[in-house]
């Protein structure tokens, strides 16, 4: 039987990517947030995952406004880094498990969540990037990835509930596949960030404490923050954070945090990490 065994959320900023793919991790605006991230990625070797399920957005890249999948899992065999408009970033290509994605995709829709099924999806840095800062720049991803992409950029993006029973769903999919593998699950996005307006720039490091302590601590209050708490509180990109609520929802009740890491600024935004475990 295959397994989730543990979570991790983090942010996705691009110039994070772009400071790793332009060799700028030591310089003194980096370096701070970069030494954070040494402990978690040390955590993901030595857990060794075969498969990773990286729940991530997509940001106009593979989707436009032509077509907004509230959730899709991507089946293919492997999945190319996106051109946002610079190039692709010159990253290992993400190897997909379709046998895996296959089950997925049935065990979900048949437990009544109506995925979106992609068997090509060229992958930004909304998926990019938490790679990246979970591993480092090896030659190739050292797991299989099964992206599944959730909108969180055109109104009405799913609520936070839905995402944690999604992750629940997940769960209950993964837990009824035939092959021992061993699966980690990534949340990605957030934190408080808002990209344009009148409040571009803002973050709110309370609220995002707090959501850090929820992860273990009340995770029924997160679920049930509203669209417009999440604009109003975390800015107008804060709602990427549903995204962590699939990734706990997918683990068990009772979870260890075993890393945290929360940096300001990363670009125009907050850039936090947590690491959580089943207990046995
Ligand atoms: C930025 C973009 C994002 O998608 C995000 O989640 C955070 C920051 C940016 O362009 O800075
Ligand atoms: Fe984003």
């Amino acid at each position: 039987m295959a397994k989730i065994i543990a979570g991790l959320g983090t942010s996705h900023v691009p110039a994070i990517g772009a400071a790793m793919d332009h060799d700028k991790t030591q310089t003194p605006y980096w370096k701070p947030l970069f030494d954070g991230y040494g402990a978690a990625r040390e955590w993901l070797a030595e857990t060794n995952p075969d498969v990773v399920i990286v729940v991530f957005n997509d940001h106009a890249s593979a989707f436009s406004l032509e077509l907004i999948p509230t959730f899709t899992i991507g089946v293919a065999p492997e999945f190319q880094p996106a051109d946002e408009g610079y190039g692709p970033r010159q990253v290992p290509v993400v190897e997909g498990h379709p046998r895996l994605a296959w089950h997925l995709a049935e065990s979900l829709i048949l437990d009544e969540f109506d995925m979106t099924i992609a068997n090509e999806m060229p992958v930004d840095h909304g998926l990019t990037v938490p790679l990246s800062i979970a591993c480092g720049q090896p030659e190739a991803w050292p797991f299989k990835v099964i992206p599944l992409a959730v909108n969180v950029v055109q109104y009405p993006p799913p609520t936070g509930h839905r995402c944690f029973n999604l992750g629940r769903a997940i769960r209950r999919a993964v837990e009824s596949f035939d092959e021992d593998l061993k699966v980690v699950i990534f949340g990605t996005g957030g934190m408080s960030h808002q990209l344009q307006g009148e409040r571009a720039g803002l973050v709110n490091k309370a609220f995002d404490t707090a959501f850090l302590d929820g992860m273990t601590g009340d995770v029924d209050r997160l679920t049930k923050l509203s669209h417009t708490e999440y604009l109003r509180e975390a800015g107008s990109e804060g709602i990427e954070l549903v995204m962590w609520l699939i990734m706990r929802g997918a683990l068990a009740d009772d979870v260890k945090e075993v890393y945290r890491h929360y940096h300001i600024p990363a670009s125009n935004t907050a850039a936090g990490l947590i690491v959580l475990e089943n207990q046995p």
